[in-house]
């Protein structure tokens, strides 16, 4: 297709009309359809349903009873599967509730709250920034901004976080004390950090001594096209002495249920040592008959494995659906543009600057609810106001079909007026 801000005026007005009736008949078909948060659809959850039958007996392999109090690291078979899976050592791992996001909070508090390995308690500062890649997970930037953290956006690439930024950030500046990376699959580029992304985060120097990442491996399992990986952060910041620097966070929910997989945390032996004492003083122990359940459905880090390649077959088709239909619509037209995903829960589209809360917008008018423009970015805000992220793991194939039927209707509908008012300024 030709890039349309090189259309006459009357064939933008053409257009205009077209595709206005074809919103308009969408429209009155009453859709009501959700591409707005990552869930897994309803068919993806019954994969696990196993899952909810295999607790006969609630004893644990070295006699712990999983119903009563204690073990609050997490039961030893939990965390060894898990050390299997991840290649993490078992020692560095800690089995939290049914998700991650609150172990994320939980750390962040502390650093505000206690302070870690002896540095000041954030909360006593007088400045407190952290880098916020962007577009990003939008609970990410959540947790920073209910601590009152100053959120510094850095430009994502096709690499991971554009390093010289970060590196040019954390170098001088001793009030930059972290990091919120979702390394391998990002939300919602689904961008895999390269070698060098990696390396360079382990091992860059940063004026805060408590410098932390927020390593949130959350799509770590979710191939969706080829299986991808990433480089060992904590062997590669060993080799400089930092591996202090790495919070890592995991979780079940988009491998069995979000409702009630199991989170989980890792970090070098000073910071679990350190997190183990506030644990203790929080609970007396998180869920076991959780984790054995999990343990004795899966048994294996290869079970687990061939489960996620399963619902990879599952979520491919639908991430076709979204890619196949931005290329034939849009594809060539300059209207928009996004990263081809390699896996994860998402597409990331960037639109021409100052379209996206209207694309948003009007598909909403039109019964399709996206994520809130802006939503991937700190505070909400996005200064291009181009970012819209697109979630198609939980509508069916048909009800994504329309959907981004509509979401191409839409961008060219909102273009089309961006393109015509800038001529007419
Ligand atoms: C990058 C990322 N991290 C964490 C989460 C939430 O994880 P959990 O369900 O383990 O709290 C999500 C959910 O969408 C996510 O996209």
């Amino acid at each position: 297709m030709d890039l349309w801000k090189n259309y006459s005026n009357e064939q933008l007005l053409n257009l205009k009309e077209s595709c206005g009736k074809a919103y308009a008949e969408l429209k009155a078909r009453g859709l009501k359809l959700d591409m707005s948060r990552g869930k897994p659809s309803p068919d993806i959850l019954d994969m696990s349903n196993g899952l909810l039958g295999t607790l006969s007996s609630p004893i644990s392999e070295d006699g712990t009873d999983a119903r009563n109090y204690g073990v609050p690291t997490g039961l030893a078979e939990c965390r060894r599967l898990f050390s299997e899976l991840l290649g993490i050592p078992e020692g560095l791992i800690i089995i939290g509730n049914n998700a991650s996001l609150e172990l994320m909070h939980n750390f962040y508090s502390r650093l505000y709250l206690f302070g870690t390995l002896g540095n000041e308690p954030w909360s006593k500062l007088n400045s407190v920034k952290f880098l916020c890649p962007s577009p990003g997970y939008d609970r990410h930037f959540a947790v920073s901004n209910a601590f009152g953290t100053e959120m510094i956006p850095v430009t994502m690439t096709e690499d991971g976080p554009d390093m010289d930024e970060v590196e040019d950030l954390v170098r001088e500046d001793d009030s930059v004390k972290g990091i919120w990376c979702v390394p391998l699959y990002s939300n919602p580029q689904g961008v895999v950090y390269s070698d060098e992304t990696v390396r360079r985060l382990a091992q860059m120097k940063t004026r805060a001594k408590d410098f932390r990442i927020f390593w949130d491996n959350a799509y770590g399992l979710h191939h969706v096209f080829g299986e991808n990986s990433i480089a060992d952060i904590f062997k590669s910041a060993a080799e400089t002495g930092n591996e202090d620097r790495i919070y890592y966070f995991f979780s079940t929910s988009k491998i069995t249920f979000p409702g009630g997989g199991i989170g989980l945390a890792a970090a070098s032996p000073a910071n679990i040592a350190e997190q183990c004492k506030h644990i203790s003083v929080q609970t007396i122990g998180y869920d076991k008959l959780n984790q054995l359940r999990f343990v004795r459905y899966f048994k294996t880090a290869e079970n687990i494995r061939r489960h996620m390649s399963a619902i990879g077959d599952m979520l491919r088709p639908k991430f076709e659906i979204v890619l196949n239909m931005l290329e034939s619509e849009l594809g060539g037209t300059g209207l928009v543009t996004w990263i081809r995903p390699k896996g994860g829960y998402f597409i990331g589209v960037d639109t021409m600057e100052g379209c996206a809360k209207a694309v948003v917008a009007l598909a909403k008018e039109a019964g399709a609810t996206l994520t809130n423009a802006g939503a991937t970015f700190p505070r909400g805000v996005d200064p291009k106001d181009t970012s819209i992220r697109i979630a198609p793991t939980y509508p069916a194939q048909d009800e994504l079909s329309s959907a981004m039927r509509l979401f191409c209707l839409c961008v060219k509908l909102v273009s089309i007026d961006k393109i015509l008012s800038e001529r007419s300024a």
